[in-house]
């Protein structure tokens, strides 16, 4: 059957082809070892799962629900904001629920795109943005983020081009794959930028509290709710990728034009899952802290792997991963990924995946035990020597 005209172009997601080649190898006897997904191995707050499991035995809780979800997550988001970004919301009109951040990413092409319509997205970057541009018919127009420019988009070089058509724009900090940290004043020029050029700024926050001291919202700079719209997730903030719970916050003519989109498309998540998504936003300080140390310490493993793989990279990142830049012996990132897998049963994500300015790096994701890395250094350690 041929697909339709928006498919050409998007290919299956690199994972999703990734993993089931996995699959076969696993099935083949040889254990791979995968440091390549971001998907948190600890458990949520056992508070939260407990949510769940007394809010879902209760016999009225099983029907159709609100498509701006419901008011006591909103609520929760809204305390959210404001405890740990300083931003304050108004729970009734600038919070829309999301099942998970990468749907936001979707019903927000969908909502502003039209066929031709330009989107500014991150190369490297989280390859979503570029799909869900061409599925919904737009054009991508990809920025380099660079390590001479602490991967940052260079607004200069951007307006040396012509920006007509531009009507989005992706931001992306904590970025990943880069681990680059946010920073306010790139933020207030954003802003700048966007106004000038008519540009609608989505920033897409999911790894705010991921070994990151200081959690930022793109809102709590001046003048952004006119031009920005910001995406939220408790996936990595709290464990809960299987969920699916993710945010859209932002002026609410903004939020009422997406749900335009989005209440045509599915309908308010399952309540109990937004009760216990609203208990997980109630964790304090220590939640956080004690996720980061898990982290941390694997951190020191990867530093560990790198070393060994002869990788360069910057202990100054933040969120869930580590980017590193691959040695001169490899042709580039996939060949090294590539030779880890076939000889020595580790997956690593080749950085070009996220755009070609991430073909010269390669990213290890956190989520796995201490002793899975431990096992990976030893794999690694037989082949290299
Ligand atoms: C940058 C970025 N944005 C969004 C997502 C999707 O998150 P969610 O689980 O909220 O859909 C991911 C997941 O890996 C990501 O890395």
């Amino acid at each position: 059957m041929e697909v339709a005209k928006r498919l050409q172009g998007v290919g299956e997601y690199y994972f999703s082809k990734k993993l089931r080649e996995i699959d076969a190898l696993n099935q083949q006897g040889k254990n791979i070892i995968n440091l390549g997904i971001g998907s948190p191995d600890l458990p949520p707050h056992p508070d939260v799962i407990k949510v769940l499991q007394e809010e879902a035995q209760k016999p009225n809780v099983h029907g159709y629900q609100n498509y701006k979800g419901s008011p006591v997550l909103r609520k929760a988001y809204a305390d959210w904001y404001q405890g740990w970004y300083g931003v304050t919301l108004d729970p009734e009109t600038e919070i829309l629920p999301l099942i998970g951040s990468k749907e936001g990413i979707m019903h927000i092409c969908m909502t502003y795109l039209n066929e031709g319509d330009k989107a500014l997205v991150p190369n490297p970057g989280y390859p979503t943005y570029a799909s869900n541009v061409k599925i919904a018919g737009g054009v991508t127009v990809s920025y380099e983020l660079t390590a001479e420019h602490n991967y940052q988009p260079n607004l200069e070089a951007l307006e040396a081009n012509d920006l007509t058509g531009v009507k989005l724009m992706f931001v992306n900090y904590p970025q990943m794959p880069t681990g680059q940290q946010p920073d306010k004043t790139v933020f207030e020029k954003l802003v700048l930028f966007a106004k000038k050029h008519g540009i609608l700024i989505v920033h897409d926050n999911p790894y705010s509290f991921i070994l990151n001291d200081h959690p930022i919202s793109f809102l709590s700079v001046a003048g952004a709710r006119e031009v920005v719209i910001e995406l939220n997730s408790l996936s990595k903030s709290h464990n809960m990728a299987g969920w699916r719970l993710g945010v859209l916050v932002g002026a609410a003519d903004r939020i009422n034009e997406v749900l335009r989109f989005k209440s045509n498309m599915d309908s308010g998540m399952f309540l109990p899952l937004q009760l216990a998504a609203a208990k997980a936003l109630t964790l304090g300080k220590e939640w956080h802290d004690a996720v980061n140390a898990v982290y941390r310490e694997r951190r020191q493993k990867v530093y560990e792997l790198l070393d060994l793989l002869g990788c360069t990279y910057s202990k100054e990142q933040v969120g869930l991963f580590m980017w590193a830049a691959i040695p001169a012996t490899y042709k580039d990132g996939y060949e090294l990924a590539d030779d880890i897998l076939y000889n020595a049963n580790v997956f690593i994500t080749p950085g070009g995946i996220f755009g070609n300015a991430g073909d010269q790096y390669i990213r290890i994701s956190l989520c796995g035990s201490t002793g899975r890395f431990e096992e990976a250094i030893k794999r690694v350690k037989e082949i290299k020597h």
